[in-house]
Formats: structure tokens, C-alpha cells, sequence
């Protein structure tokens, strides 16, 4: 079974960090209702929802992929680079609790888990403003044992790794080449973003299915042979989220610990 944990917007989403996005007004009225065809993304692609009230006070908290790593064998549970996302971690250790051991990365590990892009037993690692080298230190202790190697990866340019790149199938990924040096992901095949879409490298994959903003159709061009959920994202992408800080989608089940 697929799980996928998600939470509601919160009505002060307004009030987000932004870092590499000019400030835009935000109307939480829509956002709410594409978070919602999000969430039926998730179901259609075969995902069970774990859907988490808002957090009011917690204005990015929607974008719950940053607070936990989920692997196969743990959740390791995020320290955010931004000082107002810190109290986002708890609540999502809780929804975590019945599937997964339980980690927490400690100070002064900073990580998003928007910086985190895990491809077979690699996790590739974003060095941005949000994740820094103590985490990857912290990582690798915690994975090591299950034989998965931490590689940190520099990124310019944008929020975090995955605004950069992302995996859509096995051995392909989607990417921008300005952002990050494609070289040091493996040796995947790489489509490219379209010149004109730079921030279109973000896509939500699940199994074969694409979760996928309607807001770059040129590069939606590129991914023809893909099998593409398109969803409305404007709002959160005004606030500097994308497709994969909606949800952690992990593989599991209640109890299977
Ligand atoms: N607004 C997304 C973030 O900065 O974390």
C-alpha cells in the first residue's frame, strides 16, 4: 500500500517564507479547493490519505515533505532551516508513528526534505540556505546501517534541490541544468525543463503516474510519454512549493513497523 500524508493549507498561508519568489497575494480560498484536487491526485494514483488538520499558526505548514525522510526501514524526522517551520515537526513525527521507527535529526543539522532526493540506495542531498553538511553527517549515521549512501549536492539558485530536479521514472529525471550539476545524480537520462519554464523541474511521481502543475505546458509537452495527472497549483506555488512538498508518499501500512 501507498500511504501519502498531507495537510491542509493553513488560512495564513499568506504570511509563507519566500525565498527565491517575489511576494504575490495568495487566495486561500482557492488554494484549499486545489489542495483538494491534489489530494484526489494522490487517491487516483493509487494512494490511502492521511490528511492533517491545518495548522493556523503555521503558515507553510501545507508543505509537509520538508518536516521527514521516509525511507523503507525509518522516518527520520527534520530539523527546517527556517526558524518558523521548527514547529511543523512534531505533529508529523505523531501521523508517522504507526508506520515507521521514528529519527530526528538534531542541532545543527538543518534539513528540508525538499532537499532530498532519493534514488535507489542514494540519497541526494541539496547544500542550499535551508540543509547543511551536519545533517548529511546525521543522515549518514542514521542509514549508513541500511546501506544507503548520502551524497550532498550543491544547488544555486532556487529553494532547494527538488525546485531543481526530480525523478519521473527509473533512471530519468527532470531537470533544470541551471540550477544543479546533473553529472553528480547517478548518471540518469535527463529531459530538460523548458528555457521558458525554469522553476517546471518538480514532479510529484508516484509508481508510474505523474502528478504534475498545468502552469508549464511546454515542458507538460516534454513529458509526452509520461502518464501525467495535471493539477491547478497556482497557489502554492506562489508560495514557493511545488508538487512534492504537498505529501510524503511512502510505502507501508498500519503497525508494519
Ligand atoms: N514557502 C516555502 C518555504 O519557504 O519553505
Amino acid at each position: 500500500m501507498l500511504v501519502a500524508i498531507t495537510r491542509e493549507p493553513s488560512a495564513s498561508l499568506g504570511r509563507c517564507e519566500l525565498s527565491f519568489v517575489a511576494p504575490q497575494p495568495i487566495d486561500v480560498a482557492l488554494a484549499f479547493a486545489q489542495h483538494r484536487s491534489y489530494v484526489a491526485a494522490l487517491v487516483a494514483a493509487g494512494c490511502e490519505v492521511v490528511s492533517l488538520p491545518a495548522e493556523p499558526e503555521l503558515p507553510d505548514a501545507v508543505f509537509v515533505e520538508d518536516t521527514a525522510v521516509v525511507v523503507d526501514e525509518l522516518a527520520i524526522l527534520t530539523r527546517p532551516g527556517a526558524l518558523s517551520r521548527r514547529a511543523e515537526v512534531d505533529s508529523i513525527g505523531v501521523a508517522l508513528a504507526p508506520f515507521r521507527r521514528i529519527a530526528r535529526l538534531i542541532a545543527p543539522a538543518t534539513l528540508d526534505g525538499g532537499d532530498v532526493l532519493w534514488i535507489g540506495r542514494t540519497l541526494y542531498v541539496g547544500r542550499t540556505a535551508r540543509t547543511n553538511e551536519a545533517a548529511c553527517e546525521q543522515l549518514r549515521g542514521l542509514l549508513g546501517p541500511f546501506g544507503y549512501s548520502v551524497e550532498s549536492v550543491p544547488v544555486t539558485g532556487c529553494l532547494h534541490l527538488k525546485s531543481a530536479v526530480t525523478a519521473i521514472a527509473d533512471g530519468v529525471l527532470l531537470a533544470n541544468r541551471a540550477l544543479v550539476d546533473v553529472g553528480r545524480l547517478g548518471g540518469a537520462r535527463i529531459i530538460d525543463v523548458d528555457p521558458d519554464e525554469p522553476h517546471a523541474a518538480n514532479v510529484l511521481r508516484i509508481g508510474a503516474r505523474l502528478i504534475y502543475p498545468s502552469c508549464y505546458p511546454r515542458t507538460r509537452a516534454r513529458l509526452a510519454d509520461f502518464d501525467v495527472i495535471e493539477v491547478d497549483a497556482s497557489e502554492v506555488i506562489k508560495a514557493e512549493g511545488a508538487m512534492t512538498c504537498c505529501s510524503l508518499v511512502f510505502t507501508g501500512q498500519r503497525g508494519g513497523l
